[in-house]
């Protein structure tokens, strides 16, 4: 990189000494040339050799971006859910769906499968209770005996009977729809005026659908349908936090952590072998950081045993919940420091900087995420505001787990455009495109938040080299051993190559 710089900048200083002796004065145009070129290799992808036939792809995509970008409701200017339905219709979003992604590392457990399947095949299943909260939510429960009165919401009632009641019940599943998800047709911005009230509801849909998730049928056809959606999507391979909660039967009794984990892993191999491209999925076990500190200390301590148990299909553990909320990993680090005090691998992947307020102490959980060794930092939304932070995270290849919709959502960011991942893309940060809650906001997979980046904070520059830069990191910056990796990259580079060649 310095050789390259070096040409340009003896330039400029030429220009300088040149008008210092009062020869003419301009702007020279082959050294403009040479600048922007250099600034455009900088970015993520500047670097890729593209063949013949990308070269032609990259054509139509920059048409089709330019077409994007030309008209009046661009979609990255607008608020997801109402920037949807254009997104949908563009023939950029398209190729985009079949583009081949790589993998999506980060994704949280319920919040993978369009909430469609939930209100229309887990909620249809015999035995389904539901019960109306004193703060109008709903809760859910399957239960053979029926079920027992829970705190601040008593009156259960069997979803059967009142909907052979209400003789249609397109009203009352449009009602447990919207309790399962933030997206709605109504305007969101009035709907949701603040952080606070969209991380309410958005917790609150957490509660209503968690009954559903963790009956454990249910849970094991969310899974298969949560892979089949990725996978029609063109990911192969996904890296989930998972909370690993209990899982209940229709008779009340209940499964422990390890045997959730264990689900998990036997329905992952059960999907790759009938889907030889899936490479597969790892489990990041979460935490919720309002917990107190003896509660994670024993999630961390659990945490090791499981990474021993799972060697390969645990990659390691992480705290999840609202930032601004919560505990700040600082008041969590004598947890956080079992592992390396036993002498035991586990790594992290914290989410951090997922705030807009500067200076406080959780805007100071960036830092602290790296000096805890984190081996990527989930959002990093603040990441521009800390110098050191961004410059260890380059350093040491610790990617961002960059998710646009899910951050203009949940208020840090209005108009895409204006991400700050739009700067980290172009100094080529290590960096991934990930979707974090997809059926919380309406979206599916992975091709909306691509759309977002390329479209919205990548701007015109970026490009294919862009794009198959994002794809490639998002198996290099993985849990994945190097070994693994390369087995995966030669699965995607076959697969890549098709997408270039049909389209
Ligand atoms: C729900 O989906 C599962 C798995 O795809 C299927 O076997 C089952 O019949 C469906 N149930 C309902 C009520 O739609
Ligand atoms: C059920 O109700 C919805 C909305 O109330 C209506 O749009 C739909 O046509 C009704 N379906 C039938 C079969 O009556
Ligand atoms: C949640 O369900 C309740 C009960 O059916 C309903 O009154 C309420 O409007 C629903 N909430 C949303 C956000 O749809
Ligand atoms: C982080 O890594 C350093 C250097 O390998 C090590 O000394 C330190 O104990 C690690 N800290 C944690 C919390 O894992
Ligand atoms: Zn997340």
């Amino acid at each position: 990189m310095a050789g390259r710089l070096q040409r340009p900048l003896v330039a400029v200083a030429c220009l300088f000494l040149c008008c210092l002796v009062g020869v003419r004065c301009g702007p020279d145009p082959r050294l403009r040339k040479e600048l922007m070129e250099l600034e455009e290799s900088m970015q993520t992808g500047g670097g890729m050799v593209l063949t013949e036939a990308e070269q032609r792809l990259d054509a139509l995509l920059a048409k089709l971006k330019q077409d994007e970008m030309s008209r009046k409701d661009f979609p990255p200017s607008m608020h997801f859910f109402t920037a949807r339905r254009l997104i949908q219709a563009s023939p950029l979003f398209r190729l985009l769906q079949k583009m081949p992604k790589g993998g999506v590392l980060h994704v949280h457990d319920f919040a993978m499968v369009d909430v469609e399947w939930l209100v229309k095949n887990a909620t249809y299943r015999p035995h389904c209770y539901m019960c109306f909260t004193d703060s109008a939510s709903v809760r859910f429960v399957f239960a053979s005996q029926g079920p027992k009165p829970l705190e601040r919401c008593s009156a259960w009632v069997l979803l059967e009977s009142l909907r052979s009641e209400a003789g249609n019940a397109t009203d009352l599943d449009n009602s447990i729809r919207g309790n399962l998800t933030l997206f709605m047709d109504r305007d969101p911005e009035k709907e949701f005026p603040s952080q606070d009230v969209v991380w309410n509801r958005f917790e609150a849909a957490f509660g209503a659908l968690w009954g559903l998730v963790t009956f454990a049928p249910v849970f094991r056809d969310y899974y298969i349908e949560a892979l089949n959606q990725f996978y029609a999507d063109n990911v192969m391979y996904l890296e989930l936090r998972a909370l690993l909660p209990q899982l209940y039967e229709l008779d009340g009794s209940s499964h422990d952590r390890a045997w959730t984990l264990q689900a998990y892993q036997d329905l992952t191999k059960q999907f790759v072998s009938t889907h030889p491209d899936f490479y597969g999925a790892r489990i990041i076990f979460t935490n919720h950081r309002h917990a107190k500190l003896s509660v994670v200390a024993a999630a961390v301590k659990e945490a090791m045993h499981l990474k021993k148990d799972f060697p390969d299909f645990l990659a390691g553990f992480d705290l999840v919940g609202r930032e601004d909320q919560g505990r700040t990993l600082w008041y969590f680090r004598d947890a956080l420091t079992l592992p390396a005090e036993k002498g035991v691998a586990l790594p992290y992947f914290f989410h951090a900087g997922e705030t807009d307020v500067e200076g406080t102490e959780v805007d100071q959980n960036l830092l602290d995420a790296l000096l805890l060794n984190t081996s990527r930092i989930g959002h990093g939304f603040a990441l521009q505001r800390h110098p050191v932070a961004k410059d260890l995270s380059r350093k040491r290849g610790v990617a961002v787990e960059v998710c646009p919709i899910s951050n203009q959502v949940l208020k840090l960011v209005k108009d895409l455009r204006n991400h700050p991942a739009a700067a980290l893309m172009m100094e080529n940060h290590p960096l991934v495109i990930s979707s974090d809650d997809p059926a919380m906001f309406g979206s599916c997979a992975l091709s909306f938040d691509f759309y977002e980046a390329f479209v919205g904070f990548g701007g015109l520059k970026s490009h294919i080299g862009s794009l198959k830069q994002l794809a490639v990191n998002s198996i290099r910056f993985s849990s994945l051993t190097a070994k693994q990796q390369e087995e995966a990259l030669v699965l995607w580079q076959r697969r890549w190559s098709e997408f270039v060649a049909e389209n």
